[in-house]
């Protein structure tokens, strides 16, 4: 028996079109969507109606870069599957794409295995895989072709973290060329981490070790330099690229140069970069540590070329990095050495709000705040239009957006297992109210719904942004 629901009178925004439509919804799928009044709405029958009057219907937000109980620096992100897809839904997100990562001396295999079995049975909302890659060999780089046939189509390597995560320029060019002949996309951590090991060393020898300190050692222009070093790979390699996380104006002007020879090199920033800056770092009695992340955050003046950079097209996606580390007990494992400070920012929840935000404040268009958090990153990692829209055929994952509710970030009410908000106490106009996964009620007007296990591994197609 199939069930319907009928979403009246909502404004319909996609990344193409403003629609006063209804949406009929059959089975978890959209059905179709007709013009308010029309005769074809009239005419729907459903088994729940829910009233969309003065809000925004849109697709349900596609996260393409978090990192649930990721194991790093001395510790593990604090949100597990579990809490951070429950957070990602409160904060209208249907669908995160997280990283499964390989170790050093492992196969790809053994590390998405491990990955498949935390996801499994916890998410409320879907999800798929990216891989890391962090130890590029004869075998890794045939598992390569193995992953892209399971729906694991894109591949994270490093240029940063030495020792932990790090490729040289001849295994990225190795991955680079793999992935140009099986369809994957290669992704960057675009940091050039040997010389910034080097100034890190040295800034510790000097006595340096507060966390203003990690953007200070991590250089714009060592961001430039890899950005600008990972494209001429790309270029060698015939590969496309993907660069995670921009967040200085140099990488950004990195981008534009290539993009302006028409080579297929796609960037991604995160609300941090865009609303944050070093004054954050600096705040003081180690409250820095809260904001400790790489790429780093970057003084305020390169915020404008990332905004322009989403206006123009150079920059593509905006994902979170979503990496929570509690301030009590984890980054405090960084005090008296700044290198010590687990990297990695909370933001699941807050980055449709935020961008709903910089609707509001002139920085971009409503459709062009849908393109860049939930059609885009669906186009680039091969989910569309089962995600990232909303039309006839695609799983209605589907957010009743109130723009003009009025909301305060804080950690006193987010989803998030983290114990502070990187934005406490900013003031946001906008708020998810409803939100379907495949047309199962995952909040419904503010009430928490979901259940751990509905969300599904969605395995995905290779990128349909080239
Ligand atoms: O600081 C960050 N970004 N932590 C997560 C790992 C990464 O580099 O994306
Ligand atoms: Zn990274
Ligand atoms: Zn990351």
């Amino acid at each position: 028996m199939s069930f319907r629901t009928l979403i009246r009178g909502g404004l319909v925004v996609t990344a193409a079109d403003e629609l006063h439509a209804d949406v009929l919804v059959e089975d978890g799928r959209v059905a179709a969507l007709a013009a308010h009044g029309s005769a074809a709405a009239a005419s729907w029958t459903a088994d729940r109606t829910l009233d969309a009057t003065g809000k925004y219907v849109i697709p349900g937000g596609v996260d393409a870069h978090t990192h649930m109980e990721l194991p790093f620096g001395g510790t593990a992100a604090s949100d597990t599957f579990e809490t951070g897809t429950r957070a990602a839904a409160w904060g209208g997100t249907t669908t995160i794409v997280d990283f499964a990562v390989q170790s050093v001396g492992h196969s790809l295999r053994e590390g998405l295995d491990a990955w498949y079995a935390k996801a499994d049975g916890r998410c409320a909302i879907d999800y798929a895989f990216h891989m890391i890659l962090s130890d590029v060999n004869e075998s890794t780089l045939k598992e390569m072709d193995l992953l892209v046939e399971e729906g694991i189509t894109s591949f994270k390597l490093f240029m940063a973290y030495p020792g932990v995560f790090y490729s040289d320029d001849g295994r990225v060019l190795r991955a680079m060329q793999r992935g140009a002949a099986n369809g994957g996309l290669t992704m960057l951590h675009a940091e050039n981490g040997i010389a910034i090991d080097v100034l890190v060393e040295q800034a510790l020898a000097r006595g340096e070790t507060d966390p203003r300190h990690h953007g200070e050692v991590r250089k714009v222009l060592l961001e430039a330099e890899a950005t600008h070093r990972a494209i001429q790979l790309a270029r060698v390699a015939g590969s496309p690229l993907y660069v995670v996380h921009v967040s200085a104006e140099e990488a950004v002007a990195e981008l534009a140069a290539a993009r302006d020879k028409g080579l297929p090199v796609f960037g991604e920033t995160c609300p941090q970069y865009l609303f944050l800056s070093t004054d954050n770092l600096a705040e003081p009695d180690f409250q820095g540590a809260k904001y400790v992340c790489s790429t780093p955050l970057r003084p305020r003046e390169h915020q404008a070329a990332l905004w322009r950079g989403l206006r123009t097209n150079d920059l593509q996606v905006v994902s979170t990095d979503h990496c929570p580390f509690c301030f009590r007990g984890q980054k405090e494992l960084g005090r008296g050495d700044f290198s010590k400070i687990p990297n990695g920012l909370p933001g699941v929840e807050n980055r449709m709000d935020l961008l709903h935000q910089a609707v509001l404040d002139g920085h971009i268009s409503r459709r062009r705040w849908i393109e860049i958090a939930c059609a885009t990153p669906a186009r680039m990692f091969g989910l569309y239009p089962q995600k990232g829209t909303i039309a006839p055929g695609s799983d209605a994952d589907i957010v009743l957006y109130d723009p003009q509710a009025e909301q305060v970030i804080s950690a006193e009410t987010h989803h998030m297992n983290v114990d502070y908000s990187a934005y406490e106490g900013r003031r946001i106009t906008g708020r998810v109210d409803t939100v379907l996964s495949r047309g199962e009620l995952v909040v419904d007007r503010r009430q928490y719904t979901g259940r751990a296990g509905h969300g599904a591994f969605i395995p995905r197609s290779t990128c349909q942004y080239l």
